[in-house]
């Protein structure tokens, strides 16, 4: 039987919503019951964090404990899952460095993900785009550069797998890119140095794929206001689900709605991924699109549905952040777990390369 070992992690940038937990979070609670899977590993990724951070540490710090939370909330459990801060692990840095040898900056460019972010930021990737900002337009209107650290991420992310020789990594659809690129460094670096220390890395996504934002836009984004947090109380996801988009066309209750554009409605769009009842839902689309009934019955049926998921995981976040130094002391425990781990690879790797001097 082919053993796993399962790593992966969250920025801690705030906290996480139902995108995460159908990307992501519902696949690390599993594999916690798999008998192949051999360990398991949850990181905290400051580091990578302060990438496009590097001017707020204070929220990325305040994030730590929040992200730890949501993970304990929704299952993961701290006796088969080391939970660590990626910043107290310097191995990582150490790693990422002898990794950066490997990957050339155009091959980071054409990153897709990277690619996004860049975009999204509005930074200039041109290549006479010098400094990065400081907040500010500089330059007579030119956008500011790419933060080298942040063009580097996926080398770090790189060096958060393969340190922990991790195999597994549950991550969401738009991780894809990193983990195709931490293969090409493994593979770089065991045809490099003539070893066969770090293993191939296969990535686990949610079934569901991406869950779209209530506002219809594509993503579920905090940016874009349109999110639904594993912590929000029940009458915040009731409010939430009452805004959600619909179909535009449907204004009164008997008006009838094309397949097309009932496709385009959020709310049956998470009934289907959050509503077990299959045959109910597809009878309720019936009857809405016939115009039968119309949006306050999906929305009833959905804010049900969710609160159903939402309970138990609000109410494990509330036990644990009740002994905040109960949490403060599964995170210690768990960053002196990868820490061994990392100083046990650390060595391997400069064995390999020949720079173990002493
Ligand atoms: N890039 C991931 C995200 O934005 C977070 C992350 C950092 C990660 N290091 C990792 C995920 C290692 C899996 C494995 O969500």
């Amino acid at each position: 039987m082919k053993e796993y070992r399962v790593l992966t992690g969250d920025r801690p940038t705030g906290r996480l919503h139902l995108g995460h937990y159908v990307g992501s979070l519902q696949n690390r609670v599993a594999l916690q019951n798999r008998a192949d899977v051999v360990s398991r590993m949850y990181m905290v990724a400051d580091v990578q964090a302060l990438t496009d951070n590097y001017d707020n540490p204070a929220k990325v710090r305040e994030n730590v404990m929040q992200v730890v939370l949501d993970n304990l909330a929704v299952g993961i459990d701290p006796t088969k899952t080391a939970i660590f801060i990626q910043s107290m692990i310097p191995e990582i840095a150490e790693l990422t460095v002898l990794f950066l040898n490997l990957v050339t900056v155009n091959r980071l460019l054409e990153n897709p993900t990277v690619k996004t972010e860049i975009a999204e930021k509005g930074w200039n990737a041109g290549k006479l785009a010098r400094a990065f900002d400081l907040g500010e337009v500089i330059d007579g209107g030119e956008r500011p550069g790419v933060p080298t650290g942040f063009l580097c991420y996926p080398v770090s992310q790189a060096a958060d797998i393969l340190f922990g020789l991790a195999n597994l990594i549950p991550v969401g659809a738009d991780q894809r890119p990193m983990i195709e690129q931490t293969n090409e460094i493994a593979s770089a670096f065991n045809r490099i140095y003539k070893t066969d220390l770090f293993p191939h890395v296969d990535i686990l996504v949610g079934e569901t794929g991406r869950l779209i934002g209530t506002d219809g836009n594509a993503k579920m984004s905090k940016s874009l206001s349109n999110t639904i947090y594993l912590s929000d109380d029940a009458d915040t996801v009731a409010q939430r689900v009452r805004g959600m988009y619909t179909c535009p066309s449907k204004i009164s209750v008997s008006d009838t709605v094309s397949d097309l554009e009932l496709a385009g409605n959020t709310v049956f769009q998470y009934l289907d991924i959050f509503d077990t009842d299959t045959e109910l839902i597809t009878g309720m689309k019936q009857q809405y699109q016939n115009g039968e009934i119309g949006d306050s019955v999906g929305k009833t049926r959905l804010t049900e549905a969710l609160n159903t998921l939402l309970d138990p995981i609000r109410s494990r976040r509330a036990e644990y952040a009740q002994d905040m130094d109960g949490v403060r002391e599964i995170v210690e425990l768990g960053t002196n777990y990868a820490r061994g781990v990392a100083s046990d690879t650390m060595s391997r790797v400069r064995r390999a390369m020949g720079i173990d001097y002493f």
